[in-house]
């Protein structure tokens, strides 16, 4: 039984300023307070983790890193670790993001990271979706792809410890979410593929999943009474005041 909805903000490369962010984040925090049912994980860019962390407050409010590297420190110059970034006050980590993917992550790294992140005792979001639709079907094959490899290192006693973020990359940043129907259908997929790689008589706890894809103030309702998910991704509605304002009033 899900308690509460997870709103995961992924505010990408935004907004320019710390200024802002604190400005932005204030904002977040006040709209999840009116909404009680609402749990909120921010993942603004790593450099404002640590200033924003600082100023934490209440039950609700989580903080996400975007994105860390597998190893645990070395010369690898530009980038965090999840440890480092679980230091700052960050208890989830965004892997596997469509826009990490585009940009040359494989899904062998986003093995790594998974457990990299577990590890390091920070709740991996782990993200797939396929690029496009056909009628014949294989984006089952490329969504089964992404959770095999990416559950590969994970014992069956952690899967509670993960969440899943299902987002249709034809999805992200365009005008329209997907329809609740195929959201749910891909739902039922998903926990499918999750039981039959752990034997299906023993999984007693699944990932929650969550969906990623233009989700506003006015989808949000429908998405989550019409399919069995946790909550969800957002990216546009999060960054913008008074969108996410309406975001938090349509969930309450
Ligand atoms: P969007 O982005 O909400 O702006 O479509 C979602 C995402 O990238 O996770």
């Amino acid at each position: 039984m899900i308690d509460k909805t997870t709103l995961v903000a992924n505010w990408k490369m935004n907004p320019p300023s710390l200024k802002e962010a604190k400005k932005l984040y204030a904002a977040t925090k006040k709209a999840a307070v009116g909404a009680r049912g609402v749990r909120v994980v921010v993942a603004p860019p790593a450099v404002f983790l640590s200033p924003l962390a600082k100023g934490r407050r209440g039950r609700n409010a989580a903080f996400a890193v975007q994105n860390a590297h597998f190893e645990k420190s070395g010369a690898h110059t530009g980038e965090i670790s999840y440890a480092q970034a679980k230091d700052t006050g960050v208890a989830y980590a965004i892997i596997g993001h469509a826009e990490r993917r585009a940009a040359g992550e494989m899904n062998d790294d986003v093995r790594k990271k998974v457990a990299a992140a577990l590890t390091s005792g920070v709740v991996p979001i782990i993200c797939i979706g396929e690029k496009e639709r056909s009628d014949s079907g294989e984006y089952f094959g490329v969504v089964k792809e992404q959770l095999h490899s990416a559950y590969t290192n994970v014992p069956q006693k952690r899967i509670a410890s993960t969440l899943v973020a299902y987002e249709p990359v034809w999805a992200i940043g365009a005008e329209e979410a997907m329809k609740p129907n195929d959201m749910q259908e891909m739902v039922i997929f998903i926990r499918k593929c999750i039981a039959e790689m752990y034997a299906p008589a023993q999984v007693s706890t699944f990932p929650m999943i969550l969906y990623g894809g233009a989700i506003d103030a006015g989808n949000a309702r429908d998405m989550l009474a019409q399919g069995d998910i946790g909550g969800f991704l957002v990216g546009r509605s999060s960054t913008n005041i008074k969108k996410v304002t309406a975001l938090f009033n349509a969930l309450r």
